[in-house]
């Protein structure tokens, strides 16, 4: 298959003359390829990028090769990868297989074995994945309204909003901030017969504690001081048509009580006056935290619990869909290049799989803040690289160090400060290697001597304090 970009392979070996061997056939058969030479090295860079295929010595010095093919699958479940073994590692290799290997080799092989098929697995992805795209532009079945997702657990919660879009029951959303609950409810809202009537938002989280009740339930003049005029409340509001209580975790423990009474008799009663009201509401709540937790701790109604989670829908995170990415990103950066006046333009591989591998706190929110950040930084320029990326997504590393440490106001010693973060390191390395100072220095890309004597440094200033 003829395609203009490279598909990138990662191959992980300590054997350092090896990895060049088989980097240097991997690069002449066509690969854009990275070595690393052990466990860590390896699962820093695959956090770092999303490679197309991996090549893995199962013995490796720190850890087992196993556990390196186990983390890059987790992360990139489409990840083609082949490990190699030496004349013992049968079994193991028989197993890697089990595991989602695609392939093992027995030391020593034909370099252009692997190759070949590196390049079958992977070609054969991508056909599929070109395929699938162009079956989606035909079915829009990558998306629901505006939700998108080729994810399996995307796909699923499209069949789920089919369903129970057009039902009256309660809706319990449960996801990580920014992965789509409010987008959710309102697609739910516009599929349902009530659309030609309101969807009304409240968040529990936004409004003084106070205020709650009234702007709930509304209030008539007078009810307190400040009630200068009649209100209609939120579920009023919302009559025949959605009511999406955002943030419920967060509803007061005396309200959970009023709340549920609503949800229970549908009829509201605005506060200062004993008339009930009758409503006709379907409810929709979100909540970022496990409910049930909450519950368990004391601080959220059981009952209320059981009557709202009756369909419960659970968000994924976007860390947990990576594959989604690109279709995401695609989507985002037209919306972004359309609201400019812009040409959409396409973003480089690297900074495709730089996206990819990021874990997105934000979720999809944070996805499109960092898109429209990149087309704001690429204005001038053919493609989107990766240096238009936000620094937080380019080397989240070194953005979570800068900000770990603050700067008082009266400033700070750097030498101190400096020894401490070579302090932290160099615990940390020893940790992970168990004590052995020989791999320490290796994981810190120290030779031998500059480690020990670093080491010794601090151990004199530890003692000297
Ligand atoms: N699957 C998706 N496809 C396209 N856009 C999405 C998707 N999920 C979320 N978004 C977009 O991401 C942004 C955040 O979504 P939304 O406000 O619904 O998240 P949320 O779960 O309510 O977050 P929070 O808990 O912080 O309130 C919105 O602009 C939304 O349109
Ligand atoms: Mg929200």
């Amino acid at each position: 298959m003829t395609n203009s970009r490279p598909s990138s392979v990662l191959v992980v070996d300590d054997d350092a003359d090896l990895r060049q061997t088989v980097s240097e056939s991997l690069e002449a058969a066509g690969f854009a390829v990275s070595q690393a030479r052990d466990a860590a090295d390896a699962s820093d860079r695959l956090e770092a990028f999303a490679y197309d295929g991996l090549v893995v010595d199962l013995c490796l010095p720190d850890a087992n090769g196993m556990g390196v093919l186990e983390g890059a699958l987790d992360r990139y479940p489409e990840i083609k990868a082949v490990v190699m073994t030496g004349f013992g590692g049968v079994t193991e290799a028989v197993k890697a297989i089990k595991r989602g290997a695609i392939d093992f080799l027995i030391k020593p092989f034909q370099l252009t074995q692997l190759a070949r098929v590196l390049r079958t697995a992977i070609d054969q992805r991508r056909l599929q994945l070109e395929s699938a795209d162009l079956r989606a532009q035909l079915s829009g079945r990558f998306s629901f309204d505006n939700i998108v997702g080729r994810d399996p657990a995307m796909q699923r919660l499209f069949s789920t909003l089919e369903q129970i879009a057009p039902m009256h029951s309660t809706v319990l959303l449960h996801g990580e901030t920014g992965t789509g609950k409010e987008l959710v409810a309102r697609t739910i809202h516009h599929h349902s017969s009530r659309t030609a009537h309101r969807f009304v938002a409240f968040n529990a989280a936004a409004i003084p504690e106070g205020l709650i009740e009234a702007e709930l339930f509304g209030h008539v003049k007078g009810a307190f001081t400040g009630a200068v005029a009649t209100r209609v409340g939120r579920f009023e509001l919302a009559h025949r048509g959605t009511l999406f209580i955002d943030e419920v975790a967060m509803m007061p423990m005396p309200l959970q009580a009023k709340l549920l009474r609503a949800l229970q008799e549908r009829e509201v009663e605005r506060v200062g006056e004993s008339k009930p009201m009758k409503v006709d509401i379907r409810v929709i709540a979100a909540t970022n935290v496990d409910l049930r937790r909450l519950v368990a701790e004391g601080r959220f109604r059981e009952d209320l619990y059981y009557r709202l989670n009756v369909i419960p829908i659970t968000l994924p995170p976007l860390r947990a869909r990576r594959g989604d990415i690109p279709l995401l990103a695609q989507r985002m950066i037209q919306k972004a290049c359309g609201e400019n006046g812009l040409t959409p333009k396409a973003l480089t591989q690297d900074a495709l799989r730089t996206l990819m591998a990021y874990d997105w706190p934000g979720n999809v929110r944070q996805l499109e803040n960092a898109v429209e950040h990149a087309v704001a930084m690429s204005l001038q320029a053919a493609e989107i690289t990766t240096d238009a990326l936000p620094e937080e997504v380019r080397q989240p590393a070194a953005a979570e160090v800068q900000h770990a440490i603050p700067i008082p106001e009266d400033g700070l010693d750097f030498s101190t400060v400096i020894s401490q973060i070579e302090r932290d390191l160099i615990q940390r390395c020893l940790e992970k290697t168990g004590g052995n100072k020989r791999q320490a220095a290796r994981l810190l890309n120290l030779s031998r001597t500059t480690f020990l004597d670093k080491l010794q440094r601090l151990r004199l200033a530890e003692a000297a304090a």
